[in-house]
């Protein structure tokens, strides 16, 4: 029951990739086996294809249908944390690597767009950030003393084509750039299964082991594929129990897409400077034939877990752009999507803990689309014997001392989050549930996630995840069970929908 496909549905889900996939139905063995096929997994499958590795890539679901297919799809290297507090946390030298990688992962995911001559809308523009309201006019200008530092190019601003933003200062970021997402990797799965990648989609990963020389990769159902090496590139890892889990937290970002005039609003991409920030961009037609465009705009993120109130977000989403472009359309499509912030805004990238067969790609910090990129630049340089001048920047052993409160706080999830067995249920009894709603119910020393389906039918399951225990939450706009720990994502029937949960939320056993 993939629940979140109905629910929450972007703009870029009405193209497939892949169509015809199947799922592994033997046991197989390859130079490298992938392990998650967003952009991170298709595009490093994609290096090792090009340097004459055979390659399998594994899916828990359809191939290119995870968090990828929930983008906003911006391709902007410029760190959208801010570069003065990239170059805090990180200092010159890796906020400079930083900066480079992800211009790299840009200009790469160009050079593969022309080589392979993919129609996926790809196309250079200026980034604007501007002034929130509540922000105070040196937040842009310690952005441009930060960027001169870091060697960013940027230019100040005054006046936005935007309603109300006519005397308000501005900074453009050039060269930055965009692309329809799931074109992008449905074109890239074409040359890779041309190529003889195997893509096996609705095949879980069950374990990830280095047995000497090789490594096993179990899939549900028992069959096992064998590699040299193995790179696990999903949302969150699912190979790992505990040391990457603390140094990023998983969040929910909103995002809504409304008909809007061609040339009605420059194309670009925006973000303004609150906390959590806006961001808009512009989709030119749909499909064929299509007149108008669609205008993205995404924002109110949330620690996954810790609201339900999604209808809220998507109004206060619509009144802040409708506010800025009083032109736009009706409104065509509402989801949401789940980034892993990390504790200094670069993704951990690499071999974990001195492995030298698993290599991991995790934490997008919201930039998804650049990191996964950089992931596969960096892990074919790895697997290949080279030196990476990327690596020290996303080394998944680093240490971000200078995050240290914001580790803490972060790790304050998981602690918390154990309290909530000690609550009450939110509803006294299933009898309560209404057609559609899921809740938490207390039956003695044990809670169950429960939720009634709209036909009536009653799915009970344990509210514990089962990575490490935590205490889920309804997500009703998903329909799903959340855990706020690391980001795992159940269906009321208990299905896995995300990691890095493997298993299923087990039964409600009643004796009698
Ligand atoms: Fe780790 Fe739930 S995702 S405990």
């Amino acid at each position: 029951m993939n629940v979140i496909a109905e629910n929450s549905t972007s703009v870029w889900m009405d193209v497939k990739v892949a169509p015809g996939a199947a799922p592994l139905t033997a046991d197989a063995s390859a130079d490298v086996v992938v392990v998650g096929s967003g952009i991170a997994g298709l595009s490093t499958a994609y290096e090792f294809v090009l340097a004459g590795y055979s390659v399998i890539v594994l899916d828990r679901g359809v191939i290119a249908g995870g968090m990828t297919a929930r983008t906003t799809a911006h391709l902007a290297p410029v760190c959208d944390d801010g570069l003065s507090d990239l170059l805090a946390m990180r200092g010159r030298d890796l906020a400079r690597g930083f900066q480079a990688s992800q211009a790299a992962a840009v200009d790469r995911i160009q050079q593969i767009q022309e080589r392979l001559k993919i129609d996926c809308d790809f196309r250079r523009l200026p980034a604007f950030l501007f002034l929130d309201p509540d922000s105070d006019e040196t937040v842009l200008d310690d952005e441009v003393s930060a960027a001169a530092e870091i060697g960013v190019a940027v230019e100040r601003g005054v006046g936005l084509p935007l309603r109300g933003l006519g005397g308000r200062p501005y900074l453009t970021y050039p060269r930055q750039a965009t692309f329809h997402p799931l074109k992008y990797l449905r074109g890239l799965a074409e040359a890779l299964a041309s190529d003889g990648c195997r893509l096996h989609p609705f095949s879980a990963v069950t374990a990830v082991e280095e047995a000497g020389d090789a490594v096993r990769v179990k899939v549900e159902g028992g069959h096992v594929v064998t590699a040299r090496h193995a790179v696990v590139a999903t949302n969150s890892p699912i190979h790992d129990l505990v040391a990457i889990h603390t140094k990023q937290a998983p969040y929910r970002t909103y995002a809504m897409g409304f008909e809007i005039a061609p040339g009605l609003l420059a194309d670009a991409l925006y973000w303004d400077t609150a906390d959590p920030y806006h961001y808009v961009r512009l989709v030119s037609g749909r499909a064929e034939g299509d007149e108008a465009d669609v205008l993205i705009v995404g924002g109110e993120d949330h620690k996954s877990g810790e609201a339900d109130d999604a209808a809220e977000r998507f109004d206060r989403l619509e009144g802040w752009i409708r506010a800025l472009v009083p032109d736009l359309g009706p409104e065509l499509f509402r989801w949401s999507g789940q980034v892993m912030d990390t504790l200094d805004y670069g993704g951990f990238i690499g071999a974990e803990g001195g492995s030298s067969r698993v290599f991991l790609a995790t934490g997008d910090s919201g930039q998804g689309m650049t990191h996964g990129v950089v992931a596969s630049l960096i892990i074919s340089d790895l697997i290949a014997g080279r030196s990476s001048p990327f690596a020290d920047v996303y080394d998944p052993d680093r240490k971000p001392v200078k995050a240290a409160t914001t580790y803490v706080s972060e790790n304050l999830t998981a602690v918390t989050n154990m309290a909530q067995y000690l609550m009450p249920g939110e509803v006294s009894s299933v009898d309560e549930l209404e057609p559609g709603q899921g809740a938490i119910v207390r039956e003695g020393l044990r809670k169950i996630a429960a939720y009634r389906a709209p036909d009536g039918t009653l799915f009970e399951r344990s509210a514990i995840c089962t990575h490490l225990g935590c205490h889920l939450a309804w997500n009703s706009f998903e329909q799903c069970w959340d855990c706020p720990c690391h980001g795992s994502q159940f269906a009321p029937d208990g299905a896995v929908l995300n990691g890095p949960a493997i298993s299923p939320l087990a039964a409600v056993e009643r004796n009698g």
